[in-house]
């Protein structure tokens, strides 16, 4: 392949050479040479208009090249859970194409639940193969904003509630898409935590909450994971959209960080052409047009960064440099991508491909309870199985806005269990039914409910088990882009159905797909409850897998679970916290999101961060380290012993929570500094070591504008969970 590449790309060099009236060697298209000489020679070669037109859409999803000298357009596509259907030129339908339907993967909430960094090198490894494949040059995604509250319609996007480990997850994702020579787009950049007023609404949190909260998972993906392009979120941020934030953008992500990367705009989320030229952006893409390019009245000629860019820079208004630092990483992006040496093929839709998205499933399936061994029901131990509800048949790879995807295949949980248990054995009743999925509206759907109850409760009666299958789905305000959810509770009438089945039968469990919290009626009586959120095209064969015992769950919680929704950090302080009054939003519970507000506020949670059974038991020795007092550039080694106490293999993400008792500043009662999952043959025992670098002990120091790591006593927990803490150890920082 490489071969007849460097062929193709001579004959190129040859003949731009003999038309070249400077004859100059063109080393930008010599795939070996450095990168930085190649973007310099190039962006020498290019006229001012060339170099405007790659900095704003030509499509939907696309971006221009320079035809003349041989460089590609630039092609995005959604992201972060497969690739995103071909839509028309102009418009967001589908294109109709045959060949574009992609493996589903599981949601990011479901990787994160896993707490397995070499899973989310696998997920980014293989989605990436399927973005190459298409021929793509950006996916747009990983998400990474933070789960601030259990409303929020994307956070199922996203990696939950916690900054160290959204940062850990995210990094081994960006990895291994990366090494296919696509670059990742990690969004959206920054504080994009709700859908209410996503366009519009200004946010206001502290320095502290944004270094120690909203930030980390960002920085992590530019410094550490290395990412080649980043999303400007939708929102506003002390009075500046950030998709020309000059604070976010120029002074932190490119100045603070060095990040030598593309940033991407939102979808319509450039409002103002000064900005966009001085304030850090880099490509503008989804800016309303009437659809067409050369003429009406928004064509993509008229972007901020078209036209009105190219007048200004003519008329000296805008410097060239400014322009030349776009294009310069926009090239870069392009050699690093579409035009560099070690471009794989890619693959679509393997049988690789489903392994890695059902184990990816298995991983981060959450058991949050299990009355009396309720699960495994391993095959044959029950006659009659009831499956009801909606989400054991409904397709959850469609719907939640640009998230949603066309697809090869998409085994339902029904199919599975079918599958797995055989025919025979399983009596399905939906029990309830929502509307048909849109994505601006709520849609009721017009069969009487009563009826699907009654006909659920017969079925539930004649059982000798019955499996729930329920929760969110997608659906507008059901987990979607574009909007909220309105409650905590479960829709469509599923709390009403529960409680109707519960009549009828109490060898009951729920199993729910969701990429939020939900309330929980019913958490006494039934007997067991499996977190799933959406986990793709192979969900049923991962949820039959859990069922059955052949695989024993190891998922842990990635954010908490409140008992109320008032319970909630951000939503306990009114709505100038949440969702702000449309214009203005105060982040008011600054950094004490999701466990480290349960903790200092002692406020019990449903389920906490971190939580998760499973069919075994782990015991947990007691927790040491390699000494007792560290200076500021020392990393510090931790131990314990962990033992599988059960009778079956299994896997167990431990926990290592820090604190600070005396610090001079507020601190969160205790902090994520380190996790691991560990896999333990029945009756193995294992040292598991870990390490923290005591620098990232540190707090962000307002006054300073700094990290401060202050001297004294530090406390190193073990756990497993945010609330199940095991030993625990006092060190001294010098
Ligand atoms: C979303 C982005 C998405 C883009 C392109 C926007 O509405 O916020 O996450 O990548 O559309 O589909």
């Amino acid at each position: 392949m490489r071969k007849s590449r460097i062929i193709g790309i001579s004959m190129f060099c040859m003949i731009l050479c003999l038309n070249s009236t400077k004859a100059q060697k063109l080393i930008y298209l010599d795939v070996h040479q450095p990168i930085e000489k190649r973007v310099e020679q190039a962006l020498s070669l290019m006229t001012l208009d060339e170099k405007v037109d790659m900095c704003h859409a030509q499509s939907k999803f696309s971006s221009k090249g320079v035809p003349r000298l041989g460089i590609p357009e630039l092609w995005t596509d959604d992201g972060p859970h497969g690739i995103r259907e071909e839509v028309f030129w102009d418009k967001w339908s589908g294109a109709g194409w045959t060949n574009d339907s992609c493996t589903a993967f599981p949601a990011l909430t479901c990787l994160s639940a896993s707490f397995n960094p070499q899973m989310a090198f696998e997920y980014g490894k293989t989605i990436g193969e399927e973005a190459r494949y298409r021929n793509k040059t950006v996916l747009l995604g990983p998400g990474v904003n933070i789960y601030r509250t259990p409303l929020n319609g994307r956070n199922f996007e996203y990696m939950g509630e916690d900054p160290y480990l959204s940062s850990q997850m995210v990094v081994p994702y960006i990895q291994g898409v990366q090494q296919n020579s696509v670059a990742v787009c990690v969004k959206h950049f920054a504080l994009n935590n709700q859908e209410t007023d996503r366009m519009s609404v200004n946010v206001q949190v502290s320095d502290r909450a944004l270094y120690e909260i909203y930030l980390p998972a960002f920085k992590a993906a530019v410094q550490e994971g290395k990412a080649w392009s980043i999303m400007g979120s939708y929102n506003q941020f002390r009075g500046e959209h950030c998709c020309h934030n000059d604070l976010l953008l120029n002074k932190i992500l490119k100045g603070e960080w060095k990040f030598d990367g593309v940033v991407i705009s939102d979808w319509g989320g450039v409002h103002n052409t000064d900005q966009a030229v001085n304030n850090g952006l880099d490509l503008e893409m989804g800016t309303s047009t009437n659809g067409l390019t050369t003429d009406g009245t928004a064509p993509y000629s008229e972007y901020y960064l078209a036209n009105p860019f190219l007048k200004g820079l003519k008329s000296g208004k805008y410097s060239e440099d400014v322009l030349n630092d776009k294009v310069r990483r926009i090239l870069r992006l392009i050699f690093r991508t579409t035009m560099s040496a070690d471009r794989p093929f890619g693959k679509f839709v393997s049988p690789e491909h489903s392994e890695t998205a059902r184990k990816i499933a298995e991983d981060g399936i959450v058991l949050l309870k299990n009355d009396k061994q309720f699960f495994p029901i391993a095959v044959g131990r029950y006659q009659k199985i009831a499956v009801i509800g909606e989400n054991a048949t409904k397709s959850l790879v469609i719907g939640g806005g640009s998230s949603s995807l066309k697809v090869a295949y998409e085994i339902s949980p029904l199919d599975g269990l079918i599958k797995k248990y055989g025919k025979d054995h399983i009596y399905y009743s939906k029990g309830y039914e929502s509307g048909v999925t849109d994505y601006s509206e709520e849609k009721a759907s017009k069969v009487n409910a009563d009826s699907l109850i009654n006909a659920a409760v017969e079925t539930a009666k004649k059982a000798d088990v019955v499996l729930f299958i329920g929760g969110l789905n997608k659906n507008y305000l059901q987990d979607s882009e574009g909007g909220d959810r309105k409650s905590l509770n479960l829709p469509f009438g599923q709390d009403k159905l529960i409680a109707a089945l519960l009549h009828a039968n109490k060898n009951i469990s729920v199993i729910l797909n969701s990429g939020n919290a939900v309330a929980m009626p019913w958490l006494d009586n039934v007997r067991g409850i499996l977190q799933c959120w959406y986990l793709g095209s192979e969900a049923g064969n991962a949820i039959a897998n859990i069922l059955s015992g052949e695989v024993n769950p190891s998922g842990k919680l990635p954010f908490s679970f409140p008992k109320k929704l008032e319970d909630n950090a951000a939503i306990s302080f009114g709505k100038t916290s949440y969702p702000g009054d449309s214009i203005n939003e105060e982040y008011k519970e600054d950094i004490l999101v999701g466990y480290r507000w349960f903790d200092t506020k002692k406020i019990q949670p449903l389920f906490p961060f971190g939580y998760g059974l499973s069919y075994t038991t782990f015991n947990y020795g007691k927790i040491a380290t390699d000494k007792r007092s560290y200076t500021s550039e020392d990393t510090i080694k931790v131990s314990f012993s962990l033992k599988n106490t059960g009778k079956l293999d299994g896997a167990e993400a431990v926990q290592v929570y820090v604190s600070q008792p005396n610090a001079s500043v507020i601190r969160p009662q205790k902090e994520l500094k380190a996790f691991k999952k560990v896999f333990l043959k029945a009756g193995e025992t294992r040292t598991v070591e870990l390490k923290i670098n005591a620098k990232d002990m540190s707090f962000y120091n307002e006054k300073a504008k700094s990290w401060t790591l202050e001297a004294g006593e530090f406390v190193i927990r073990a756990a497993a969970s945010s609330k199940d803490l095991k030993s625990s150890v006092s060190i001294q920082i010098l």
